[in-house]
């Protein structure tokens, strides 16, 4: 009870501020109050055959990372996340409380004991593969070569659905075949419209998932493809397999979650330039929505990225901020409440891009940059008030 007023009196406090435990309140210990934060939070990436450098899921294995651990949660650096707290609350918000950090720190502080064996929490059964649970339907991008190359390398693979009719989808999820060297996998739906966003694998991400009643939707013989972002690397490498795994909606469908843009391939970032600005194409509802999502996307040289919705009065209302991009780490922001859109708002986005030598994953300062090497998607989610499938589907 005590310990957890000293986490909500920290919550505004920043860093670094960790109290100390309250005299007499008993010693955390890894098994009892530790592991418990770790397996929910951490291990999903520090665990084998995962992006985190090393496994956190046992006491041998955190015991010489422990001020490692206890510096990357008081910075905040760990787990990673760039939204800005402001704007409002996100359901895949990765972040410790405060109260959790503090009894890491505390943890951490006093010798970092092991306890008792039969107090330890058993670690989440994460299989090695998906985090969705098991899917309806696989597809297998199929063996992609990665040529040796200083610069990242793209591959656009089709993957045909075969579907005989229109099919709704719950739950997304890629898995790549060569995670070390894969930045990012899109699964986009080809169709006249341009592309629709399925899903999306980059470190961090796990399924894509949809609010009860909201599906996506693949149509009836739909070819998807699979567009592959790899790193840059010294060698010829392989990627044996990526895979798209599928779970079909189950019970009826109100509303199709609607992926749609407002970016810009207008990109002209010349070189040196330190805060190049963008301001993407607004879009506007044409219909009162809901906004679920948000899904910003740029390079190496990315720097904040924002999001705003302007209602018809003028009023503006920020969904997003990233006031630092960080190239590895691409999420989608899933909003805990569906953000209400009415009709004549528009959605309005502005990023910068920091082309100097200042910026460490800058590959090259000298390179004038348009849109290929650099992009801004400002992707997002919503769904149509007035749509109900259920009504037009029944009698
Ligand atoms: C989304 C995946 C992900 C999650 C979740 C995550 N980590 Fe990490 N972690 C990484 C990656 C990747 C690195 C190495 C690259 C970096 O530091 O950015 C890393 C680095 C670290 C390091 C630095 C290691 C070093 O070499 O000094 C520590 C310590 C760490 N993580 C602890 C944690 C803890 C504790 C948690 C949970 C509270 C956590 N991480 C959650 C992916 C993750």
């Amino acid at each position: 009870m005590r310990l957890q007023m000293m986490g909500l009196g920290l919550a505004a406090v920043v860093v670094g501020a960790v109290p100390a435990l309250a005299a007499g309140a008993e010693k955390p210990t890894f098994a009892k109050d530790v592991a418990p934060i770790l397996f929910e939070k951490c291990v999903s990436c520090h665990r084998a055959g995962e992006v985190g450098p090393m496994p956190l899921t046992s006491f041998t294995e955190v015991r010489p990372w422990v001020r490692a651990i206890r510096a990357a949660v008081t910075s905040r650096a760990m787990p990673p996340w760039l939204a800005d707290d402001k704007p409002g609350k996100f359901s895949n918000d990765p972040r410790l409380t405060a109260e959790e950090i503090a009894t890491i720190a505390n943890w951490a502080d006093q010798g970092s004991p092991e306890g008792q064996s039969q107090d330890l929490p058993q670690l989440p059964a994460l299989a090695d593969g998906w985090r969705m649970g098991t899917p309806d339907i696989v597809y297998d991008g199929g063996k992609f070569d990665v040529a040796a190359e200083p610069r990242s390398v793209y591959g656009d693979l089709p993957i045909k659905t075969n579907f005989t009719e229109d099919r709704y989808i719950a739950v997304a999820e890629v898995r790549p075949g060569n995670r070390p060297y894969t930045h990012h996998a899109n699964v986009l739906i080809k169709d006249d419209s341009g592309q629709a966003r399925v899903a999306s694998f980059s470190p961090g991400a796990g399924a894509k998932s949809y609010p009860p009643g909201v599906a996506k939707l693949i149509p009836k013989g739909a070819e998807l493809n699979l567009d592959m972002h790899y790193n840059p690397g010294g060698q010829p490498r392989v990627d044996p397999g990526t895979k798209v795994g599928l779970i079909f909606a189950k019970g009826p469908i109100r509303q199709i979650a609607i992926t749609a843009q407002s970016g810009t391939n207008q990109l002209d970032i010349p070189p040196g330039d330190a805060n190049y600005e963008r301001v993407g194409r607004p879009f506007e509802f044409k219909e009162d929505s809901h906004i679920l999502a948000l899904i910003p996307r740029m390079n190496e040289r990315g720097k904040d990225f924002k999001y705003t919705l302007v209602y018809p009065d003028g009023t503006r209302k920020v969904l997003l901020n990233i006031p630092k991009w960080n190239y590895g780490w691409v999420f989608s922001y899933v909003l805990a409440e569906p953000v209400a859109a009415p009709k004549g708002s528009r959605l309005e986005t502005v990023a910068h891009w920091d082309n100097s030598a200042a910026n460490k994953l800058n590959p090259d300062p000298k390179a004038r940059i348009g849109f290929g090497p650099e992009i801004m998607n400002g992707y997002f989610e919503y769904v149509v008030d007035a749509q109900d499938l259920t009504r037009s589907t029944q009698d």
